[in-house]
């Protein structure tokens, strides 16, 4: 494999060579291959043609994989203002409007700004009474219903972070709601990741696909607006993200946010916030029952708490269930792939990336380079020591993104992995269900596929 060693400062050469790659003539083969297997199909290319490989896309356009952490931190922050988010975030929009996933230019700056001071650590800390919270009252759940019949971990885990989101988010309890609000959720991503094929019809098409989806989207509107009316109405306030959002004013109009605004950030916040951290602790439990030395190691951690819930201060104490979320989250990062597309002409490890290209970083393969990763494939959480994290390029690892446009949500994110990671294993022990494998189903997110059986057992 070739591996560059680029600058991610390098000046702009228009000289610079074109990038290896398959042949143009594979356009057709190669849009197949990709939408059958995409993360094998990026895999194959990497290790045939090296570090950065040049796809033929659509019409005189080409998509650039760029893998070396060099070249990601080019695209993500050295030169971003040339590379704006693409085609999957349009979309994503057709979901979440103009959310904070989604949205560009002054409008994402301002919004930015504004639910920027509700994710600072110091506000987060706060929240993870809630989580713990959240957690223990599953694991009573599962107290209650002892069973050795193998059962959904993923799906489990989903409704976890989906209650763990919609409390932090909007102080009440998503509980009774939440089977519902969970199926709404299920049939927009599914709608949405139906629509990454370009062969799909637009939502103005009165299919019966279309019409569920346009159904479960006015439903969540109208959920979420329903509580910011009540909370506008009642007066009372809330020490939450919706109050913030609520109270937000522009600097020079002093309007608030609009209403179709509103639901598209927390629309974004729900989206962006539960499936996420949900598919990197069922990723993280079936490494753990893969690799019975780590498990016992989180296993003996988590004796500190001693049967209690955490508390914000509880977890400088469990340095290791944020390790084995760091490499969980290594293997299997929820967000696969970035992409974005080039406003003008650049070099990237010495390659031209022409204006218009479509760029993509895949923190999958980074975070697999065997430059930066000693048997990458192995599940080993002492990769996240203190000093072997110092040792390593910035961008050899990404799982939340890099840049200006750095996940929002990453200190809540690490919160609530420690916190669940900890509890669970405080109490259950998981076993992969006889049978189950660890294969991937690629889609805006990495789950796994078919969902994730295991058993419980309590210790
Ligand atoms: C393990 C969990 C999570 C992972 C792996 C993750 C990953 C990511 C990544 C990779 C991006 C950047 C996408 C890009 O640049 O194309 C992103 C953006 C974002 N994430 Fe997360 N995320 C997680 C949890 C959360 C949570 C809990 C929230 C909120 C409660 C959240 C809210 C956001 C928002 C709002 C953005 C857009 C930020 C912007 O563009 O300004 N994420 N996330």
């Amino acid at each position: 494999m070739q591996s560059p060693s680029p600058s991610p400062l390098l000046p702009l050469s228009p000289s610079a060579p074109k990038a290896p790659g398959p042949p143009d003539y594979y356009l057709l083969k190669n849009l197949r291959r990709a939408a059958r297997d995409p993360v094998g199909f990026y895999t194959r290319g990497w290790k045939s043609y090296g570090d950065i490989v040049r796809f033929h896309w659509r019409g005189p356009f080409s998509a650039y994989l760029c893998v070396h952490p060099h070249m990601v931190e080019r695209v993500l922050q050295a030169n971003w203002t040339n590379y704006p988010k693409g085609f999957f975030y349009k979309r994503l929009s057709i979901f979440t409007g103009n959310g904070l996933f989604t949205s560009a230019g002054e409008l994402w700056l301002k919004q930015r700004r504004l639910a920027q001071p509700a994710f600072h650590r110091a506000k987060i800390a706060g929240l993870a009474g809630v989580m713990a919270q959240t957690v223990g009252e599953m694991l009573d759940d599962w107290d209650a219903h002892p069973t050795k019949e193998p059962f959904d971990l993923a799906e489990e885990m989903m409704r976890l972070a989906l209650q763990i989101a919609g409390r932090a988010l909007f102080g009440t309890d998503l509980k009774g709601e939440a089977r519902e609000f969970h199926h709404l959720m299920n049939v927009s991503m599914l709608h949405i990741e139906r629509r990454f094929n370009p062969l799909t019809l637009p939502e103005s098409v009165p299919t019966p696909q279309n019409r569920r989806f346009l159904k479960a989207k006015r439903e969540l509107d109208a959920w979420i607006l329903g509580v910011a009316t009540q909370r506008r109405q009642n007066g009372e306030k809330h020490d939450d993200l919706l109050q913030m959002l609520l109270d937000a004013r522009d600097e020079e109009t002093g309007e608030a946010m609009s209403d179709r605004q509103l639901a598209d950030e927390v629309l974004t916040l729900l989206v962006a916030g539960h499936e996420t951290t949900a598919d990197a602790l069922a990723w993280g439990f079936s490494l753990l029952a893969r690799n019975p030395e780590a498990r016992d190691e989180l296993e003996s951690e988590a004796k500190v708490l001693n049967g209690a819930a955490p508390e914000f201060d509880d977890l400088a104490r469990l340095p290791y269930a944020k390790m084995v979320f760091e490499e969980a989250m290594r293997l299997y990062p929820p967000i696969w792939a970035l992409s974005r597309e080039a406003k003008e002409d650049d070099v990237i490890g010495g390659y031209l990336v022409p204006a218009r290209s479509t760029v993509m970083v895949l923190p999958f393969l980074t975070h697999r380079h065997p430059d930066f990763w000693d048997e990458p494939e192995r599940f080993d959480p002492q990769r996240f020591t203190p000093e072997k994290v110092a040792a390593r390029p910035k961008f050899a690892y990404f799982p939340f993104g890099g840049g200006p446009r750095l996940c929002l949500g990453q200190s809540f994110a690490w919160m609530e992995g420690q916190i669940a990671l900890a509890m669970i294993a405080s109490r259950y022990r998981l076993e992969l269900a006889p049978n189950q494998t660890l294969e991937m189903h690629p889609s805006l997110a990495l789950r796994p596929k078919g969902g994730l059986w295991m058993t419980r057992r309590r210790i």
